[in-house]
């Protein structure tokens, strides 16, 4: 697998907040992490890339050891997360955006710009505009693009879809399914249970900072326990 986690604790300031967490995801597979609000979706996230502290337990990408407080250095072996809130540079325009997203290619081969921007034909339009007066899904766009350039093995995407339309929304997908078609692998959480289930190969249903159920997405999509819980039926 390309992303082995194993057991793993962590938290903030001592306070555990996953509590032994184990998941993997392989080349070019799209793989969920749906639970509700607080459950540590993000956490789990940001300490798979590093920007969290581990406790215990081991997070293996490639083979290799993600070690905490080297997150710049996970993102160049090709580990990258598009967190919550974008993090883009809004005083510089889209197309100087996507160019700073090459820093972490590292000579990997990955999209090109056009193909990137074959994938979000809206950033092609607003190439000039400064990141800050695009609208909020259009940044959340710039910013999986803007990762998309540093060529990544495995993207982690933390609520793409949060503030888009239903027809963004669709864009984002369908961009995620190209990914994968590369053999990239994704791990994305999402609030929208319903739609990443069908996206997803597998999922895994996160609770107070364990994995309470995992398995195909499909299956899990018509488990009752997740269908009450997670997909308002
Ligand atoms: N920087 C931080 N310092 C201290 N506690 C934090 C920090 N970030 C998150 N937490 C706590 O960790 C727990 C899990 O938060 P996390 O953001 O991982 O949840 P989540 O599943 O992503 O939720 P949401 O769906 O609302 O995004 C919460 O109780 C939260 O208050
Ligand atoms: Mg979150």
């Amino acid at each position: 697998m390309l992303l082995e986690v194993t057991d793993l604790a962590a938290g903030y300031h001592g306070l555990e907040i996953l509590h032994g967490v184990s998941l993997s995801v392989g080349e070019g597979e799209v793989v969920a992490i749906v639970g509700a609000n607080g459950a540590g979706k993000s956490t789990t996230l940001k300490t798979i890339a590093g920007e969290v502290k581990q406790y215990a337990g081991s997070v293996t990408f490639d083979g290799q050891p993600v070690t905490f407080g080297r997150s710049h250095t996970t993102a160049q072996r090709g580990l990258m997360l598009v967190p919550e809130g974008r993090a883009l540079f809004g005083s510089l325009t889209v197309e100087d955006n996507l160019r700073m997203g090459t820093w972490g290619r590292k000579g990997r081969e990955g999209f090109s710009e056009e193909e990137i921007l074959d994938l979000f034909p809206i950033l092609r339009e607003r190439r000039a505009q400064l990141a800050e007066t695009m609208s909020g899904g259009q940044q959340q766009m710039l910013a999986i693009a803007r990762a998309l350039m540093g060529a990544p093995r495995l993207l982690m995407l933390d609520e793409p879809s949060t503030g888009l339309s239903p027809k963004l929304t669709w864009d984002v997908f369908h961009a995620v399914g190209a990914i994968r078609e590369r053999g990239v692998g994704v791990l994305i959480v999402e609030q929208n249970a319903n739609q990443v289930l069908k996206l997803a190969d597998r999922a895994y249903v996160l609770e107070s900072g364990s994995v309470a159920l995992d398995g195909e997405a499909a299956a899990l999509a018509d488990d009752e326990r997740v269908k009450a819980a997670y997909l308002g039926a």
